[in-house]
């Protein structure tokens, strides 16, 4: 059956004339009649676009604008589309644009010329966003649950960890000793604040699109408060223009994403860093690690930098809608079609990458002597010094650091760390001093000292822990 065929089956106008022909005589055969459909793409929407429709059509009845007959046809011919593609007997047809002309064609393949009734009061303009906000509800609440078997993730390793002393940084430089599960519970607040964004976004998809029709609203009588509630939203949309061209939804996905990608991001980068033959930190299990093809020793944390590398790939998606959308005139164009292309690959992409992660915190451990090694480089515990001398001598803060910077060029002079240092080579420095002072340069009390809200110590940390467990 050739294109023309197949569109005629939809509807003939008054003078029996199909109604796709009426106005438009030459079939396009052009390249763009093969790359400016959505079929390939909007497909995944098949079951909110039914969904939508069966509503719709519920609604057109109730408010008298079609009878029970034809509104039961419909229904019917709909669901049985539904089990046509869920089972993969349906024909998709990718002349018929997309996946809306593919499911209604069909329906007047099944049930004739009533099929016609489906579309009264309604464009494909109001259809596709409404059928794409209810499938971000999903999209939005899947990806938050992901986030969540990441925290759980990093809560297991964490609380295993409490007592693992590492070196905190700033600026990749040895800044004060930390708690490994403090440093991994930092990763935890940054997911979490992930999966609130994601749950925050349900609120932006909470207004219903449906019956706005093209871009002005329609002058049959139809109930947007009924197909809202039908359909999950709270509430119908308020400007019909403003319904059909907004994508603010759209981008909030997109930013979340590229947030969350970030993250993923910056763990990555720390762990391949920790992972690398100079530091030491971390071990990576063969699950999560890649040979090279010449190189017989190598053991390479392929997946990290996998995850550290499509975070451009997520950027580049939320710029390209945000590039679209910019300067586009009110209502639709065709230009928004893209944006169901970036959400599906973000979407996709973000899942893939969290489930990676997933697999990289189950599979890799801590070396915990070498990481007290390097805690004990780089007179970490400096600020424990300062830090003391305020509290036992009294000192503003301001002396205290400059009589320790001198106390840490002593020990650099003599090549000593901070704890080997005797109390007379201190005294010489700061005579106030008794040997009570040697006690602020292990490690693990400087980590324990840390007890003001949020800081290091293993007592705040397991409270942290507890308290995210509860949740
Ligand atoms: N395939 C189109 C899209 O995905 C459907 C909307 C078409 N509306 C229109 N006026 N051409 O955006």
């Amino acid at each position: 059956m050739c294109i023309r065929d197949r569109l005629n089956i939809m509807g003939k106008n008054k003078n029996n004339q199909p109604i796709w022909n009426t106005r438009i005589k030459k079939e396009t055969k052009n390249l763009f009649k093969k790359v400016g459909g959505s079929l390939e793409i909007d497909k995944r929407l098949f079951r909110e676009d039914i969904e939508a429709s069966i509503v719709h059509v519920e609604m057109l009845f109730r408010q008298k604008i079609i009878n029970f007959k034809i509104k039961n046809k419909i229904v019917w011919g709909l669901n049985r589309i539904k089990n046509e593609i869920i089972k993969k007997k349906f024909i998709f047809d990718d002349k018929l644009e997309d996946i809306h002309m593919n499911i209604e064609h069909r329906l007047f393949e099944l049930i004739g010329e009533e099929a016609g009734y489906i579309h009264t009061a309604r464009s494909r303009n109001d259809q596709v966003v409404t059928d794409f906000k209810m499938w971000l509800r999903k999209a939005n609440k899947e990806i938050a649950k992901n986030i969540d078997a990441t925290i759980k993730n990093i809560l297991k390793k964490a609380e295993k960890n409490v007592e693992t002393i590492m070196p905190g940084f700033t600026h990749l430089k040895n800044a004060q000793p930390v708690s490994f599960a403090h440093y991994l519970m930092a990763y935890l607040e940054m997911f979490n604040r992930d999966k609130k964004r994601f749950k925050n976004n349900l609120e932006s998809l909470n207004e219903n699109p449906l019956g706005v029709a093209a871009l002005t609203g329609t002058s049959f009588k139809i109930d947007r408060f009924y197909t809202s509630k039908k359909l999950g939203f709270h509430r119908p949309t308020k400007n019909s223009i403003d319904t059909v061209s907004d994508r603010d939804f759209v981008i909030d996905f997109l930013y979340s994403c590229s947030a969350c990608a970030v993250h993923i991001s910056r763990i990555a980068e720390e762990f391949i860093i920790w992972n690398s033959d100079a530091f030491k930190l971390i071990n990576l299990n063969d699950k999560i690690v890649t040979g090279s093809s010449i190189m017989p020793q190598k053991k390479n944390p392929d997946p990290l930098e996998y995850l550290r590398g499509k975070t451009g790939f997520m950027f580049g998606n939320l710029f390209s809608m945000l590039t679209t959308l910019k300067g586009l005139p009110l209502s639709y164009f065709k230009d928004l079609q893209d944006d169901k292309e970036i959400v599906f690959k973000s979407f996709d992409q973000l899942k893939n990458s969290l489930i990676i992660l997933n697999d990289v915190l189950k599979n890799f451990s801590p070396d915990k002597k070498r990481m007290i090694e390097l805690a004990e480089s780089g007179y970490i515990t400096a600020t424990d010094l300062a830090d003391y001398m305020v509290r036992e001598l009294n000192y503003p803060f301001r002396k205290a650091y400059l009589q320790t910077a001198k106390i840490i060029n002593l020990a650099e002079k003599n090549k000593k760390k901070l704890s080997e240092l005797t109390i007379q080579e201190i005294n010489k420095i700061e005579k106030g001093l008794t040997s009570d002072v040697l006690k602020v340069f292990e490690l693990k009390k400087s980590v324990n000292s840390k007890v003001s809200y949020g800081g290091t110590s293993f007592d705040n940390i397991k409270k942290m822990i507890l308290s995210y467990k509860k949740k």
